[in-house]
């Protein structure tokens, strides 16, 4: 016998017995996301990895370990690892700058990571998100915070904890990044690997450190100090104080967590993440925030944003898990000529009906239709002889006999 072939590490089918759940999940977010007037976007899986060296930022562990890039026909390509970069070319490149703000985009669809699986981390996952472009004003992150909130209730998860953070501008982080650098000095040695990296590069990204020993240098009190010093000017933090403001009034109970610093260049001012206690470590739901320096850092004109994406495969794990729906009829009858033409009447009619194509006996078909449908569709020798059809409730026991042209009636018994 040949070989096997599996399917590759991190990755996973979405088998016929599961895919109702992501019908669920996409159809909510359409619902969901269009009343807030997001409209749906479809870029490309590929892109060239420039646009996430340049976007994401070449200091991030997406773009340093993380991508899946080939070369072809001298370009180098890559299988995107986020849907924010993709969003903001396609942006750029089709002029929406030109239509009147804001522009309200959400999406769908798989991304590419290569981590180490575990857990509620894969090498391709799915995402949901939304990104909002040419509002500054908080009003826009609060109006992206609902719509993530609210997103979760209409999929029933409530038991989930927002939190949020403010990065400041480029200016007063800077400031603030070279505090953090100077108190952090007599320690660097001491530093995880990753860290050390990060200290000249990105210092910010210390604070997200998973390491116990790095964690222990940062509750130092003169660390914490400064993590916990008001850093950001007066007009970042009008927006930030604005922005909670916002939230109180619409009764969205967050968080304040000022280690929350998020893996990817591009934030400044809010940042926020959604988290669930049933996950694990790999806990975050939901991860965004705004990003007014992306769209002029990809070619754009200056233009603020903010948006969010959520990990659609967590967001499975915490849904119960629900029956798929079953088939409206199963047709049981020995008489298959006359049975084809039922089922596609049927099917004509709107109905999802199917029958033994095999010709099995009667009781095994009867069997087979208490498995898979709502109704069993009765057609014997009298029923035909009469132009009538026999109509099984299949979890009451209930049965009609009806004319053939109504049956579709006793279909909803
Ligand atoms: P992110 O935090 O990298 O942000 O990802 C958002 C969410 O995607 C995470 O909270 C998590 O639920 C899910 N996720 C990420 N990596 C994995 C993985 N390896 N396996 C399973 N789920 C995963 C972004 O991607 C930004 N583009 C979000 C954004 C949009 N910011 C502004 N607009």
């Amino acid at each position: 016998m040949a070989k096997i072939i599996k399917v590759l590490k991190g990755t996973k089918d979405i088998l016929p017995q599961d895919v109702h759940m992501w019908h669920f999940l996409e159809k909510k977010a359409n619902e969901v996301f269009s009343k807030y007037g997001f409209k749906e976007i479809r870029t490309p899986i590929i892109e060239v990895t420039e646009l996430f060296s340049r976007g994401v930022g070449d200091t991030t562990d997406i773009v340093n370990k993380e991508m899946y890039t080939f070369e072809k026909s001298d370009r180098s390509i890559t299988l995107r690892p986020e849907n924010t970069a993709g969003v903001v070319r396609s942006y750029i490149e089709n002029g929406m700058s030109r239509l009147p703000a804001p522009v309200k985009l959400w999406y769908k669809g798989s991304m590419f990571r290569y981590e180490r699986p575990q857990a509620g981390r894969q090498r391709q996952f799915h995402q949901v998100g939304v990104e909002m472009f040419g509002i500054k004003q908080p009003t826009a992150d609060a109006e992206v915070i609902l719509a993530a909130v609210n997103y979760l209730k209409a999929l029933g998860l409530n038991d989930l904890e927002v939190e949020i953070n403010s990065l400041g501008c480029p200016k007063c982080r800077e400031e603030f990044k070279n505090k953090l650098k100077a108190v952090l000095k007599p320690y660097f040695n001491d530093l995880c690997e990753d860290c050390q990296n990060r200290y000249e590069k990105n210092p910010l990204r210390l604070l997200d450190c998973k390491v116990e020993d790095c964690k222990k240098i940062f509750e130092k009190s003169e660390i914490q100090e400064i993590i916990n010093s008001d850093f950001i000017c007066e007009e970042c933090a009008e927006h930030y104080t604005e922005l909670k403001l916002y939230l109180d009034k619409m009764d969205v109970k967050y968080k304040e967590n000022k280690l929350l610093v998020r893996g990817l260049d591009y934030y400044n001012r809010t940042v926020f993440e959604i988290k669930s206690n049933n996950l694990g470590s790999q806990n975050a739901v939901c991860g965004g925030g705004r990003y007014d320096g992306l769209v002029g850092q990809l070619g754009g004109e200056p233009t603020p944003a903010v948006g969010f994406a959520m990990g659609m495969e967590r967001l499975i794990s915490l849904l119960p898990q629900q029956e798929a729906d079953k088939l409206d009829g199963y047709i049981v009858s020995n008489f298959l000529t006359d049975t084809f033409v039922l089922a596609e009447e049927l099917r004509g009619k709107g109905l999802n009906v199917e029958f033994d194509l095999s010709n099995k006996k009667f009781s095994k078909q009867l069997e087979k239709a208490a498995k898979v449908a709502k109704f069993a569709i009765i057609l014997g020798e009298d029923e035909i002889a009469k132009n009538q059809v026999s109509v099984k409730n299949l979890e009451t026991g209930e049965q009609v006999t009806v004319d053939r042209e109504i049956c579709t009636k006793a279909l909803k018994l």
